[in-house]
């Protein structure tokens, strides 16, 4: 009987290995990121649709999920700068819109809000004191929120935030080509909200949250995107932050996990539950650093 089992074993070995799916290898490289304590996080404004300022939040849990985020990034051998947080700034955890980073040129962050105006020089500040050559922006833009680097061409988001007119200036700064993608629905405000980079090739995305002309753009360029579900984005489940093989994104976006996996990524759920009420996922406390 013990013998069957074992020479069914040994049978079936080999079977699976054929049937697996031969997916495409994806290589991890190691980021270095930039990322803000939750040390003042709260919500007492409203400036996106998933801020509600009459809920209560737990600073304390946000720290906590926060941290979780942190060790994961460690984990994966990534270099994790920190940037002090800053009192009275409640979103400056959101370090993905204090600027945009390639080359060793740091595009300042210029915001729409006055909430979050003041993070514009905070951010600009620690860039220059770490060695990154400060542009100071002359055009409304919200950094890496609205500003995503694939391959060599940059996808630049606009209609809630950043200023299209700050797409050409990042186009002048880097000398990238730069491709303007219009948001129409304020839950996904940010381009990082919507769209995920998952390597230099392959991104996924919200068709839901473009303009017809954006969406042809996109279908035309990444033919083989990932379409995300709308009950994944409605948990901002699309904000999440790839090395190329490990995703990292919220846990709860069930879909996301199961595309990622069929096409050769490591999906890693991270839960930031109460970053969520400030409308921020995983993406959103991350900022690229390019040297
Ligand atoms: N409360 C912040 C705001 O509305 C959230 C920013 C989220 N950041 C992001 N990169 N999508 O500005």
């Amino acid at each position: 009987m013990s013998l069957d089992l074992q020479a069914e074993q040994v049978t079936a070995e080999p079977h699976q290995t054929v049937a697996a799916p031969a997916g495409p290898t994806r290589t991890p490289v190691a980021r270095t990121v930039l990322m803000c304590r939750p040390e003042h996080f709260t919500v007492v404004y409203r400036i996106n649709p998933w801020m509600d300022p009459a809920l209560p939040t737990d600073t304390s849990l946000a720290l906590a999920q926060w941290q979780s985020l942190y060790d994961t990034y460690i984990a994966l051998g990534f270099n994790v700068q920190l940037v002090e947080p800053i009192p009275g700034l409640p979103d400056m955890v959101y370090a993905a819109n204090g600027g945009f980073v390639i080359d060793n040129i740091a595009y300042g962050a210029s915001f729409t809000h006055p909430e979050r105006q003041p993070e514009g020089p905070a951010y600009m500040d620690w860039f220059r004191e770490n060695g990154f050559d400060v542009h100071v922006p002359a055009e409304i833009n919200e950094g890496e929120g609205d500003f995503l680097l694939v391959g060599e061409v940059i996808l630049a988001g606009t209609g809630f935030r950043s200023a299209s007119n700050s797409h050409e200036e990042a186009g002048r700064l880097f000398g990238r080509e730069v491709v303007t993608l219009k948001l129409v629905n304020p839950s996904f405000y940010h381009l990082d909200t919507a769209v995920a980079v998952l390597d230099d090739a392959n991104i996924a995305y919200l068709p839901s949250a473009f303009d017809a002309v954006s969406l042809s753009i996109l279908e035309k360029r990444f033919p083989d995107a990932i379409r995300a579900t709308e009950e994944d984005a409605a948990i901002l489940g699309l904000n999440s932050y790839s090395d190329g093989y490990n995703v990292v994104i919220a846990s709860r976006a069930k879909d996301f996990d199961r595309q990622l996996r069929e096409r050769g990524y490591n999906p890693i759920g991270v839960d930031l539950s109460e970053l969520l009420l400030g409308g921020g996922g995983v993406k959103c406390c991350t900022l690229e650093l390019r040297r």
